[in-house]
């Protein structure tokens, strides 16, 4: 069997958390992947009969039952993921209507997977019946976003304008928009149930005072839309203090839109 360290999906996990890590998005243990498998990537490198451990994940989520999931572990820091991916991720096997995680791989040092493994099924769930393509949830702290929860009115329309209206090419990367939650306990069923009610519509969610999660059909991809909006959020935070003499109009962000052929999120623009 082959070395399960040589397997691009792992690789490709170590880079990622690595360039979060990187781009400031993760401090401390702040911030979660998870990356959905396929068992056929999974049994070339692992035993799948051989599991190391059960944990209970304190949630049913019948729909994911027997699929595979590689997770970053709880208390974690992004920073060492590339030191020891072994003991930082794990390779889970969801069971027992969604309330068993069969680890297969990882968490060497006892650990677990995330704490905010809720909202991570749950968006996997939800996103899968949107795009059976979705593969991707990611979770990070990045600070302009998240400043911009302090200082910017957090309903999702007026949030989603704002930052289209920041960078020109903004709606062409997240067409569909942002959908902002108030503030809300972290790392529990309820953030689960609604971020995941949220990513029916969006694939970015805001987290007031918190963070974001964005999710996709690769790792690339998820970290390309957080980066996104990211940047339209530092431009923001660059400017709303500043006396705005321009702008990017709704008539130019619909004449973008059709130019490159993407259907904005209906009713977020006038
Ligand atoms: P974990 O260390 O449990 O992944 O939590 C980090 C985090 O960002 C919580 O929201
Ligand atoms: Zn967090």
């Amino acid at each position: 069997m082959k070395d399960i360290l040589t397997a691009s999906y792992v690789v490709e996990m170590i880079r990622t958390a690595t360039n979060m890590y990187n781009h400031g998005w993760d401090e401390r243990n702040s911030g979660n992947i998870s990356l959905l498998l396929a068992e056929s990537d999974v049994e070339e490198y692992l035993d799948i009969n051989s599991v190391q451990r059960e944990i209970p994940t304190g949630f049913e989520l019948p729909e994911l039952d027997g699929k595979y999931f590689l997770v970053t572990g709880t208390g974690k820091y992004f920073k060492n993921v590339q030191y020891y991916p072994a003991r930082d991720l794990g390779i889970l096997r969801i069971t027992d209507h969604g309330r068993t995680a069969q680890l297969l791989w990882g968490y060497t040092d006892g650990g677990k997977f995330t704490s905010e493994l809720p909202a991570h099924l749950m968006s996997h769930a939800a996103r899968l019946k949107e795009n059976p393509h979705n593969r991707v949830v990611m979770h990070c702290h990045p600070s302009n976003l998240l400043a911009m929860t302090y200082v910017h009115d957090l309903d999702s329309r007026a949030f989603t304008r704002t930052l289209w209206q920041m960078c020109t090419e903004c709606i062409m990367v997240f067409p569909d928009g942002v959908n902002v939650l108030p503030w809300m306990l972290c790392g529990t069923n309820e953030i689960g149930i609604a971020t995941a009610e949220q990513m029916r519509t969006a694939r970015l969610v805001v987290w007031a005072q918190h963070g974001i999660y964005g999710v996709g059909a690769d790792l690339d991809e998820t970290f390309g839309l957080i980066e996104t909006a990211e940047k339209a959020a530092e431009i923001y935070l660059k400017v709303a203090h500043l006396p705005i003499r321009t702008t990017i109009t709704d008539d130019q962000l619909h004449q973008v839109a059709n130019h490159l052929n993407v259907t904005p999120r209906e009713g977020f623009l006038n």
